[in-house]
Protein backbone atom coordinates (compact mmCIF):
# COMPACT_ATOMS: atom_id res chain seq x y z
CA UNK A 1 0.00 0.00 0.00
CA UNK A 2 0.82 3.56 -1.01
CA UNK A 3 2.44 5.05 2.43
CA UNK A 4 4.64 8.54 3.84
CA UNK A 5 7.56 6.63 3.19
CA UNK A 6 6.89 4.79 -0.73
CA UNK A 7 9.21 5.56 -3.08
CA UNK A 8 8.85 5.59 -7.19
CA UNK A 9 8.52 1.49 -8.79
CA UNK A 10 9.09 3.67 -11.76
CA UNK A 11 11.46 6.23 -12.55
CA UNK A 12 11.54 8.02 -15.85
CA UNK A 13 14.79 10.05 -16.49
CA UNK A 14 15.48 12.16 -19.91
CA UNK A 15 19.32 12.90 -19.60
CA UNK A 16 18.67 15.84 -22.59
CA UNK A 17 15.56 17.38 -24.02
CA UNK A 18 16.99 16.82 -27.58
CA UNK A 19 16.49 15.00 -29.99
CA UNK A 20 18.12 13.72 -33.74
CA UNK A 21 14.78 13.22 -35.45
CA UNK A 22 11.45 15.14 -35.66
CA UNK A 23 8.85 11.88 -35.93
CA UNK A 24 5.35 12.96 -37.39
CA UNK A 25 3.85 10.53 -35.64
CA UNK A 26 5.89 11.62 -32.03
CA UNK A 27 3.78 13.22 -29.26
CA UNK A 28 6.50 15.64 -28.13
CA UNK A 29 7.49 16.94 -31.66
CA UNK A 30 7.70 20.31 -32.46
CA UNK A 31 3.92 20.70 -34.11
CA UNK A 32 3.09 20.29 -30.80
CA UNK A 33 5.79 21.75 -28.75
CA UNK A 34 7.85 24.37 -31.10
CA UNK A 35 10.35 24.52 -28.78
CA UNK A 36 10.91 21.55 -27.86
CA UNK A 37 14.66 20.22 -27.91
CA UNK A 38 15.76 24.21 -28.77
CA UNK A 39 16.94 24.92 -24.86
CA UNK A 40 19.91 22.43 -24.89
CA UNK A 41 19.57 20.84 -21.85
CA UNK A 42 21.52 18.35 -20.52
CA UNK A 43 21.74 16.41 -17.29
CA UNK A 44 25.23 17.10 -15.48
CA UNK A 45 27.53 13.98 -14.17
CA UNK A 46 26.42 15.25 -10.62
CA UNK A 47 22.65 15.95 -11.07
CA UNK A 48 22.51 12.41 -13.04
CA UNK A 49 24.54 10.37 -9.97
CA UNK A 50 22.54 12.60 -7.48
CA UNK A 51 19.33 10.55 -8.47
CA UNK A 52 20.37 7.29 -9.01
CA UNK A 53 21.88 7.18 -5.46
CA UNK A 54 19.05 8.79 -3.85
CA UNK A 55 16.84 6.16 -5.57
CA UNK A 56 19.37 3.51 -5.42
CA UNK A 57 18.47 1.89 -1.43
CA UNK A 58 14.47 1.57 -3.13
CA UNK A 59 15.72 -0.26 -6.48
CA UNK A 60 13.38 1.09 -8.89
CA UNK A 61 12.92 0.46 -12.23
CA UNK A 62 14.54 2.98 -14.36
CA UNK A 63 13.73 4.36 -18.05
CA UNK A 64 16.35 6.57 -19.37
CA UNK A 65 14.69 8.41 -21.78
CA UNK A 66 11.44 10.68 -21.87
CA UNK A 67 10.37 13.11 -24.71
CA UNK A 68 13.64 12.88 -25.85
CA UNK A 69 16.96 10.34 -27.55
CA UNK A 70 18.77 9.02 -24.81
CA UNK A 71 21.93 8.65 -27.15
CA UNK A 72 22.20 11.57 -27.59
CA UNK A 73 22.76 13.04 -24.11
CA UNK A 74 26.69 13.64 -22.94
CA UNK A 75 26.11 11.70 -19.45
CA UNK A 76 24.02 8.50 -20.98
CA UNK A 77 27.59 6.13 -20.57
CA UNK A 78 27.62 7.27 -17.34
CA UNK A 79 24.34 7.06 -16.10
CA UNK A 80 24.01 3.32 -17.64
CA UNK A 81 27.33 2.27 -15.51
CA UNK A 82 26.09 4.41 -12.14
CA UNK A 83 22.56 2.49 -12.35
CA UNK A 84 24.16 -0.82 -12.61
CA UNK A 85 27.06 -0.25 -10.28
CA UNK A 86 24.07 0.43 -7.92
CA UNK A 87 22.07 -2.91 -9.02
CA UNK A 88 19.37 -1.04 -10.59
CA UNK A 89 17.51 -2.66 -13.17
CA UNK A 90 16.79 -0.12 -16.80
CA UNK A 91 15.69 0.09 -19.80
CA UNK A 92 15.47 2.90 -22.69
CA UNK A 93 13.52 3.27 -25.81
CA UNK A 94 15.68 4.93 -28.34
CA UNK A 95 15.78 5.52 -32.51
CA UNK A 96 18.53 3.54 -32.64
CA UNK A 97 20.60 6.00 -35.10
CA UNK A 98 23.20 6.89 -32.86
CA UNK A 99 24.23 3.65 -31.75
CA UNK A 100 27.77 3.03 -32.32
CA UNK A 101 30.09 -0.12 -31.58
CA UNK A 102 31.42 1.16 -28.80
CA UNK A 103 28.66 1.92 -26.89
CA UNK A 104 26.62 -1.34 -27.40
CA UNK A 105 29.96 -3.16 -25.82
CA UNK A 106 29.53 -1.23 -22.84
CA UNK A 107 26.29 -1.99 -23.12
CA UNK A 108 27.13 -5.67 -23.11
CA UNK A 109 29.81 -5.15 -20.33
CA UNK A 110 28.30 -3.65 -17.76
CA UNK A 111 25.41 -6.31 -18.25
CA UNK A 112 22.36 -3.48 -18.98
CA UNK A 113 18.72 -4.86 -18.89
CA UNK A 114 16.74 -3.89 -21.72
CA UNK A 115 17.13 -1.99 -24.69
CA UNK A 116 13.81 -1.34 -27.14
CA UNK A 117 15.11 -0.28 -30.83
CA UNK A 118 11.96 2.17 -32.39
CA UNK A 119 11.28 0.97 -35.74
CA UNK A 120 7.39 0.76 -36.62
CA UNK A 121 7.95 0.17 -40.22
CA UNK A 122 9.02 -2.78 -42.62
CA UNK A 123 9.68 -0.25 -45.56
CA UNK A 124 11.37 2.50 -46.20
CA UNK A 125 8.50 4.49 -47.50
CA UNK A 126 6.13 3.90 -44.11
CA UNK A 127 9.69 5.22 -42.41
CA UNK A 128 9.04 8.20 -43.61
CA UNK A 129 5.74 8.82 -42.93
CA UNK A 130 6.23 7.84 -39.08
CA UNK A 131 9.61 8.59 -38.37
CA UNK A 132 10.69 11.07 -41.23
CA UNK A 133 13.48 9.81 -42.45
CA UNK A 134 13.82 6.60 -45.14
CA UNK A 135 17.08 4.77 -43.25
CA UNK A 136 15.46 1.66 -42.50
CA UNK A 137 18.42 -0.46 -43.26
CA UNK A 138 20.84 1.43 -41.18
CA UNK A 139 17.89 0.95 -38.11
CA UNK A 140 18.35 -2.55 -38.85
CA UNK A 141 21.74 -2.89 -39.32
CA UNK A 142 21.86 -1.63 -35.69
CA UNK A 143 20.08 -3.57 -34.36
CA UNK A 144 21.49 -6.57 -35.88
CA UNK A 145 25.04 -4.84 -34.45
CA UNK A 146 23.38 -4.91 -30.80
CA UNK A 147 22.42 -8.83 -31.19
CA UNK A 148 25.88 -9.19 -32.80
CA UNK A 149 27.99 -7.45 -29.67
CA UNK A 150 25.80 -9.50 -27.41
CA UNK A 151 26.81 -12.53 -28.93
CA UNK A 152 26.44 -15.83 -26.67
CA UNK A 153 25.52 -13.27 -23.53
CA UNK A 154 22.39 -12.92 -21.95
CA UNK A 155 22.01 -8.65 -21.60
CA UNK A 156 20.77 -6.90 -22.75
CA UNK A 157 17.32 -7.70 -23.13
CA UNK A 158 16.84 -6.22 -26.58
CA UNK A 159 13.20 -5.49 -28.49
CA UNK A 160 11.72 -4.11 -31.37
CA UNK A 161 8.56 -1.33 -31.18
CA UNK A 162 5.70 -0.33 -33.40
CA UNK A 163 3.33 2.10 -32.59
CA UNK A 164 0.55 1.06 -34.58
CA UNK A 165 -1.49 3.73 -36.95
CA UNK A 166 -3.22 4.05 -39.88
CA UNK A 167 0.16 4.57 -41.94
CA UNK A 168 1.52 1.17 -40.56
CA UNK A 169 -1.17 -0.74 -39.79
CA UNK A 170 -0.73 -3.12 -42.55
CA UNK A 171 2.58 -3.92 -42.38
CA UNK A 172 2.28 -4.92 -38.87
CA UNK A 173 1.98 -8.98 -39.49
CA UNK A 174 5.29 -8.69 -41.55
CA UNK A 175 6.61 -6.89 -38.83
CA UNK A 176 5.80 -9.90 -36.44
CA UNK A 177 7.55 -12.14 -38.83
CA UNK A 178 10.61 -10.27 -39.38
CA UNK A 179 11.70 -9.78 -35.88
CA UNK A 180 10.72 -13.02 -34.64
CA UNK A 181 13.71 -14.34 -35.33
CA UNK A 182 16.07 -11.79 -34.90
CA UNK A 183 14.94 -10.14 -31.19
CA UNK A 184 13.54 -11.14 -27.88
CA UNK A 185 10.76 -9.36 -27.88
CA UNK A 186 8.08 -6.93 -29.98
CA UNK A 187 6.41 -4.25 -28.27
CA UNK A 188 3.32 -3.20 -29.97
CA UNK A 189 1.43 -0.17 -28.49
CA UNK A 190 -1.58 2.12 -29.20
CA UNK A 191 -0.88 5.59 -30.78
CA UNK A 192 -1.45 8.17 -27.60
CA UNK A 193 -3.14 11.03 -29.30
CA UNK A 194 -1.08 14.40 -28.09
CA UNK A 195 -2.46 15.61 -24.98
CA UNK A 196 -5.39 13.78 -24.69
CA UNK A 197 -4.98 10.08 -24.84
CA UNK A 198 -7.90 8.34 -26.28
CA UNK A 199 -8.07 4.37 -27.40
CA UNK A 200 -11.75 4.72 -29.27
CA UNK A 201 -9.09 6.98 -31.89
CA UNK A 202 -6.66 4.01 -32.13
CA UNK A 203 -6.57 1.15 -34.78
CA UNK A 204 -6.76 -1.52 -32.73
CA UNK A 205 -6.93 -1.64 -28.80
CA UNK A 206 -5.51 -4.54 -27.50
CA UNK A 207 -8.01 -5.75 -26.01
CA UNK A 208 -11.36 -5.32 -25.31
CA UNK A 209 -11.59 -2.32 -22.63
CA UNK A 210 -15.73 -1.70 -22.88
CA UNK A 211 -17.48 -0.95 -20.17
CA UNK A 212 -14.40 -0.98 -17.99
CA UNK A 213 -15.35 1.35 -15.29
CA UNK A 214 -12.74 4.41 -14.63
CA UNK A 215 -10.54 3.61 -11.80
CA UNK A 216 -8.49 5.49 -9.89
CA UNK A 217 -4.62 5.74 -11.79
CA UNK A 218 -1.94 3.54 -10.71
CA UNK A 219 0.94 6.30 -12.30
CA UNK A 220 1.16 9.07 -9.89
CA UNK A 221 1.22 6.48 -7.14
CA UNK A 222 4.17 4.03 -9.06
CA UNK A 223 5.99 6.57 -11.04
CA UNK A 224 7.94 9.55 -11.53
CA UNK A 225 8.94 11.46 -14.45
CA UNK A 226 11.83 13.73 -14.33
CA UNK A 227 12.50 16.40 -16.93
CA UNK A 228 16.16 17.04 -17.70
CA UNK A 229 16.05 20.19 -15.88
CA UNK A 230 14.66 18.36 -12.70
CA UNK A 231 10.95 19.34 -13.04
CA UNK A 232 8.85 16.67 -12.42
CA UNK A 233 5.95 15.80 -14.48
CA UNK A 234 3.05 14.16 -12.38
CA UNK A 235 2.67 11.28 -14.45
CA UNK A 236 4.13 10.07 -18.19
CA UNK A 237 0.84 11.56 -20.30
CA UNK A 238 2.12 15.60 -19.30
CA UNK A 239 5.45 14.68 -19.83
CA UNK A 240 5.82 17.01 -22.80
CA UNK A 241 3.94 19.94 -21.54
CA UNK A 242 6.86 21.85 -19.65
CA UNK A 243 4.35 24.36 -18.31
CA UNK A 244 2.69 21.25 -16.02
CA UNK A 245 5.29 20.43 -13.40
CA UNK A 246 4.69 19.19 -10.22
CA UNK A 247 8.25 20.42 -8.45
CA UNK A 248 11.31 19.81 -9.14
CA UNK A 249 14.21 17.02 -7.73
CA UNK A 250 17.46 19.52 -8.06
CA UNK A 251 15.47 22.55 -5.97
CA UNK A 252 13.06 21.07 -3.97
CA UNK A 253 14.73 18.33 -2.22
CA UNK A 254 15.35 15.08 -4.29
CA UNK A 255 12.87 12.92 -5.24
CA UNK A 256 11.58 11.52 -2.35
CA UNK A 257 10.62 14.89 -1.62
CA UNK A 258 8.39 15.87 -5.01
CA UNK A 259 6.92 12.68 -4.96
CA UNK A 260 6.05 13.35 -1.49
CA UNK A 261 5.13 17.29 -2.19
CA UNK A 262 1.83 19.03 -2.01
CA UNK A 263 1.32 18.57 -6.17
CA UNK A 264 1.64 14.89 -6.23
CA UNK A 265 -0.03 14.23 -3.19
CA UNK A 266 -3.05 16.44 -4.49
CA UNK A 267 -3.16 14.65 -7.11
CA UNK A 268 -3.28 11.31 -5.82
CA UNK A 269 -6.04 12.54 -3.27
CA UNK A 270 -8.46 13.67 -6.09
CA UNK A 271 -7.56 10.27 -7.95
CA UNK A 272 -8.49 8.53 -4.64
CA UNK A 273 -11.77 9.88 -4.68
CA UNK A 274 -12.60 9.42 -7.87
CA UNK A 275 -12.23 12.99 -8.45
CA UNK A 276 -10.10 13.18 -11.53
CA UNK A 277 -11.90 15.27 -13.71
CA UNK A 278 -10.58 18.05 -11.64
CA UNK A 279 -7.22 17.75 -12.70
CA UNK A 280 -6.90 19.30 -16.28
CA UNK A 281 -4.60 16.70 -17.87
CA UNK A 282 -6.29 14.02 -16.23
CA UNK A 283 -9.97 14.84 -17.50
CA UNK A 284 -9.29 14.38 -21.24
CA UNK A 285 -6.86 11.04 -20.70
CA UNK A 286 -7.82 7.50 -20.58
CA UNK A 287 -4.75 6.22 -20.17
CA UNK A 288 -5.90 5.36 -16.66
CA UNK A 289 -6.78 1.63 -18.60
CA UNK A 290 -3.02 1.20 -17.92
CA UNK A 291 -3.90 0.33 -14.42
CA UNK A 292 -6.13 -2.42 -15.68
CA UNK A 293 -4.99 -6.23 -14.95
CA UNK A 294 -2.44 -7.78 -17.34
CA UNK A 295 -3.74 -10.74 -19.42
CA UNK A 296 -1.36 -13.22 -21.21
CA UNK A 297 -2.00 -16.28 -23.64
CA UNK A 298 0.76 -18.37 -25.75
CA UNK A 299 0.71 -18.64 -29.11
CA UNK A 300 2.69 -19.20 -32.50
CA UNK A 301 5.86 -19.23 -30.34
CA UNK A 302 5.41 -15.87 -28.18
CA UNK A 303 4.24 -14.98 -24.57
CA UNK A 304 1.70 -12.33 -25.50
CA UNK A 305 1.21 -10.02 -22.32
CA UNK A 306 -1.23 -7.55 -22.99
CA UNK A 307 -0.25 -5.21 -20.28
CA UNK A 308 -3.35 -2.62 -21.39
CA UNK A 309 -5.79 -1.83 -24.23
CA UNK A 310 -2.67 0.44 -24.78
CA UNK A 311 0.01 -1.90 -24.94
CA UNK A 312 0.74 -5.80 -25.64
CA UNK A 313 4.14 -7.51 -25.58
CA UNK A 314 5.35 -10.36 -27.62
CA UNK A 315 7.66 -12.13 -26.16
CA UNK A 316 9.59 -14.94 -28.17
CA UNK A 317 9.63 -18.10 -26.03
CA UNK A 318 12.55 -19.72 -26.74
CA UNK A 319 14.04 -16.12 -25.62
CA UNK A 320 12.79 -15.82 -22.22
CA UNK A 321 15.97 -16.55 -20.08
CA UNK A 322 16.78 -12.74 -19.95
CA UNK A 323 13.90 -11.32 -18.35
CA UNK A 324 14.29 -9.35 -15.78
CA UNK A 325 10.88 -9.61 -13.41
CA UNK A 326 11.38 -6.07 -11.77
CA UNK A 327 10.96 -4.45 -15.76
CA UNK A 328 8.91 -6.62 -17.26
CA UNK A 329 6.13 -7.35 -14.86
CA UNK A 330 6.41 -3.57 -13.97
CA UNK A 331 2.72 -2.68 -15.42
CA UNK A 332 1.31 -5.60 -13.15
CA UNK A 333 0.99 -5.79 -9.83
CA UNK A 334 2.27 -2.52 -7.57
CA UNK A 335 3.46 -2.33 -4.56
CA UNK A 336 2.43 1.15 -4.09
CA UNK A 337 -1.83 0.58 -5.10
CA UNK A 338 -3.56 3.32 -3.55
C1 LIG B 1 9.06 9.48 -27.22
S1 LIG B 1 10.11 8.17 -27.69
C2 LIG B 1 11.62 8.60 -26.87
C3 LIG B 1 12.74 7.62 -27.12
C4 LIG B 1 13.34 7.57 -28.49
N1 LIG B 1 13.56 8.82 -29.07
C5 LIG B 1 12.52 6.69 -29.42
O1 LIG B 1 11.99 7.18 -30.40
O2 LIG B 1 12.42 5.49 -29.09
C6 LIG B 1 9.54 6.80 -26.69
C7 LIG B 1 8.55 5.92 -27.38
O3 LIG B 1 7.33 6.63 -27.56
C8 LIG B 1 6.81 6.30 -28.83
N2 LIG B 1 5.87 7.32 -29.27
C9 LIG B 1 6.12 8.55 -29.75
N3 LIG B 1 4.98 9.19 -30.07
C10 LIG B 1 3.98 8.35 -29.78
C11 LIG B 1 2.57 8.42 -29.88
N4 LIG B 1 1.97 9.52 -30.35
N5 LIG B 1 1.84 7.36 -29.48
C12 LIG B 1 2.44 6.24 -28.99
N6 LIG B 1 3.77 6.12 -28.85
C13 LIG B 1 4.53 7.15 -29.25
C14 LIG B 1 8.05 6.18 -29.69
O4 LIG B 1 7.80 5.46 -30.89
C15 LIG B 1 8.99 5.44 -28.76
O5 LIG B 1 8.83 4.04 -28.87
S1 LIG C 1 9.68 9.34 -31.28
FE1 LIG C 1 11.71 9.44 -30.35
S2 LIG C 1 13.04 9.78 -32.12
FE2 LIG C 1 11.04 10.38 -32.78
S3 LIG C 1 10.91 12.60 -32.37
FE3 LIG C 1 10.01 11.47 -30.65
S4 LIG C 1 11.65 11.39 -29.18
FE4 LIG C 1 12.60 11.79 -31.19
S1 LIG D 1 -5.40 9.72 -15.88
FE1 LIG D 1 -3.87 10.06 -17.52
S2 LIG D 1 -3.01 12.09 -17.10
FE2 LIG D 1 -4.08 11.44 -15.25
S3 LIG D 1 -2.53 10.50 -13.95
FE3 LIG D 1 -3.47 8.85 -15.16
S4 LIG D 1 -2.22 8.62 -17.01
FE4 LIG D 1 -1.70 10.59 -16.06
Amino acid sequence: MFGKDSMPEIVRIGLSDRCNLDCPQCRHNSTYHPDRGKNNVDMTEEQIFGIIDEIAPSKPSVTLNTANEPLIAKVFPQAVRRLKEKGIVGTFNTNGLMLTEKLAQLLVEIKFDSINFSVDATTPETLKKIRGVSCLDKLVRNIEMMVAVRGKNLLPRIGVTFVDQPDNHHEFAAFLDFWKTRVDVIRVSSFIKPGAPDISDTCTPMFDYKGVKRTCCIQPFRDIVIRPNGDVSPCVIPSEDPTIVAGNVFKDGGVKAVFHGAEMEKLRALHTAGRWDDVSFCRTCDYWLDSLPIKEERRDGFLIRYSSPYTVFYNVIERMNNWESRLFDRTGPSKNKP
